[in-house]
């Protein structure tokens, strides 16, 4: 296999990179990104000189770049995760969503069907998506299962949303092959800290407020990235084209038992006194459009592909905290903009 992964150096695509390289010598790795903000080359250290693996710097928009690669590397799948995935930016500044989510992944299946159509034999588009594009739940016990309508109410899961139907619209219409997942909230190491998560985990470290939006009652359900990465993994060998996977930890928690969750552990990690952490708690102006609660029903990869994630939240937020801990360097590099000297020191001194 010759698989191009887009938004290889980002977070949840790092880990795949690494995964797909490190598992599967005889296949070939192409990771391109434009390494915005997201984007940090950092994340694949260990892995950048392995012979299966090439990374190009660029836009998924670029149609000349694409094709080049497609012609190049003679790419058979296509693993496509390059996005603006912030909400909160997205609320800001919409219009770079749909440019890199919607023309970006418009984009790449129109070069993927000039190359592959009349031969889609071996051939794969597969995109990855977030449950946020079917809407926010009410409290209770409902989940979101892959026949529940879109219904997506920020311009991320909009633009998300949008490109979802695109690469449904090139199954129905060009035959191609494709295959999307949904998947809910990923943590873990490599996490930008942007997200609750990582920046809860960096703001105790370094004793800052931690912003809790509106009251902290909204849910989301939290997946470990390596589970993902792994359901990826297997959706990719063994998806079927046509389908849609619902990825999901049944793992739901309130924002607010989070924050009170990491600064506990933390406080217990760094020594500190107990409750020192929960003095940062600091409630602020909520979200506009803040979806209360995401939840996933995710019994169709569970009995059809045999996934199941490996890790609990307390495994997983113990190895999350753990990493985040012995790789201050990152943080900083991430904090300071460091990171992003990277690519000119690596790929071009
Ligand atoms: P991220 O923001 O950490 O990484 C995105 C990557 O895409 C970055 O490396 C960035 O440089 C790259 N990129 C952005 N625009 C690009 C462009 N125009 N051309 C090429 N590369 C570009 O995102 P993530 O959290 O790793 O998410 C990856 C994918 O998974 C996204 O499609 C996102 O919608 C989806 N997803 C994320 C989550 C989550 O919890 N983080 C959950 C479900 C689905
Ligand atoms: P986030 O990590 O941005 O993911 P998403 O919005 O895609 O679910 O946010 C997770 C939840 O945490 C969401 O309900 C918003 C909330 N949140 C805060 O309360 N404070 C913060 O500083 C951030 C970034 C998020």
């Amino acid at each position: 296999m010759n698989i191009l992964i887009t938004g290889g150096a980002g977070f949840i695509g790092s880990h795949v990179v690494r995964r797909l390289v490190t598992n599967y010598p005889h296949d070939n790795i192409i990771n391109l990104d434009v390494l915005t903000y997201a984007g940090n080359l950092e994340n694949l250290k260990d892995i950048q000189d392995k012979p299966n693996y090439i990374f190009v710097k660029g836009d998924i928009g670029d149609e000349a770049l694409v094709d080049e690669l497609f012609k190049k590397h003679h790419i058979t799948h296509v693993v496509h995760l390059a996005a603006e995935s912030h909400v909160d930016r997205s609320i800001k500044d919409p219009l770079i969503f749909l440019k890199t989510n919607i023309i970006g992944t418009a984009n790449l299946l129109q070069v993927a069907k000039k190359h592959w159509s009349g031969d889609y034999n071996g051939k794969l588009f597969y995109h990855i998506s977030t449950d946020e594009v079917y809407g926010s739940l009410e409290m209770g016990t409902d989940m979101f299962t892959e026949e529940t309508a879109y219904d997506p109410r920020s311009p991320y899961s909009a633009s998300k949303a949008s490109s979802d139907h695109l690469v449904r619209a090139f199954y129905h219409t060009y035959h191609m092959p494709v295959v999307i997942s949904n998947c809910s909230n990923n943590y873990g190491p490599n996490h930008f800290p942007e997200k609750l998560i990582p920046l809860m985990l960096h703001n105790i470290i370094h004793k800052k407020p931690l912003p809790v939006y509106g009251k902290g009652e909204n849910v989301r359900d939290w997946l470990y990235v390596e589970d993902h990465a792994r359901a990826i993994d297997v959706i990719l060998h063994h998806g079927k084209p046509g389908e849609t996977y619902n990825i999901g930890g049944h793992n739901e928690w309130k924002n607010i038992d989070i924050v009170h969750y990491l600064c506990d552990a933390m406080d217990a990690k760094l020594g500190r006194s107990s409750g020192e952490s929960r003095e940062l708690i600091t409630y602020v102006t909520d979200r506009a459009g803040h979806d209360l609660r995401y939840a996933i029903d995710a019994s169709k990869i569970k009995n059809e592909l045999g996934w199941v994630p490996a890790e609990t939240f307390e495994t997983g937020i113990a190895k999350t905290i753990d990493w985040y801990l012995h790789n201050q360097e990152w943080l900083d590099h991430v904090t300071s903009g460091a990171y992003q000297e990277y690519y000119e020191k690596m790929y071009h001194e």
